[in-house]
């Protein structure tokens, strides 16, 4: 078993801008390039923050989808987008592949596109690494490899009162700290036991 430096669960954390404001649902840019990066579960484990549209700039609704792990075939359920327009999602900003994070992961909105095995491609997150890609529209499910795994999924709540959103959990096949590996062991996986639903406890501390 992996030593666990246990919390009891996720927390539940209101996210901020960099001046320590509430973020607010409406005002993030949609289709912004410029994406939020914040810290979730631990200190060091930065998550973009991503308000999706369409080509027109109008927001695209996120409906609820289940993303499969290519590695081991297992699927989860991502709950879709949370917000006004159903259009904010939020990722692992950690590449699956080997680690990599912003600039070099990075979200290329429609009509940006990036250069990928497939071709030019847009509305994708994009890893100029090794060129993994994953679907931002889709809980971060792998379009193009090396990955074998999805983006790590940020699941949020937000209050129609406030306005605010909260990060309350993480799914997906989560790894601290720097991956690194194709074939994680049992020790750099938050979940060990498997339950890709973002069971707690998790492993780690939070600061
Ligand atoms: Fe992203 Fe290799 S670290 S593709």
């Amino acid at each position: 078993m992996p030593p666990e430096v246990s919390i009891s669960g996720f927390p539940r954390l209101l996210l901020v801008d960099e001046n320590g404001n509430p973020i607010k649902a409406s005002s993030i840019p949609i289709n912004g390039k410029q994406i939020a990066l914040f810290p979730y579960p631990l200190s060091n484990e930065p998550n973009m923050l991503l308000a999706l549209g369409d080509s027109s700039g109008s927001p695209v609704e996120v409906p609820p989808t289940t993303v499969v792990v290519p590695q081991t075939g297992a699927s989860y359920e991502f709950p879709g987008g949370v917000g006004p327009n159903k259009n904010i999602v939020a990722y692992s900003a950690l590449c699956q592949h080997l680690g990599c994070t912003f600039p070099e992961l990075t979200f290329y909105p429609p009509g940006v596109k990036a250069i990928t095995v497939n071709g030019p491609m847009d509305k994708v997150i994009h890893c100029s690494c090794h060129g993994s890609t994953f679907d931002p529209y889709k809980g971060g499910a792998v379009v193009t490899g090396p990955t074998v795994r999805p983006l790590p999924a940020v699941v949020l709540e937000w209050d129609s009162n406030t306005d605010e959103l909260y990060a309350v959990k993480m799914i997906g096949p989560v790894i601290y700290g720097h991956p690194g590996f194709n074939t994680p062991t049992n020790n750099t996986i938050n979940n060990p036991t498997g339950d890709l639903t973002g069971g707690s406890p998790i492993s780690g501390t939070s600061t």
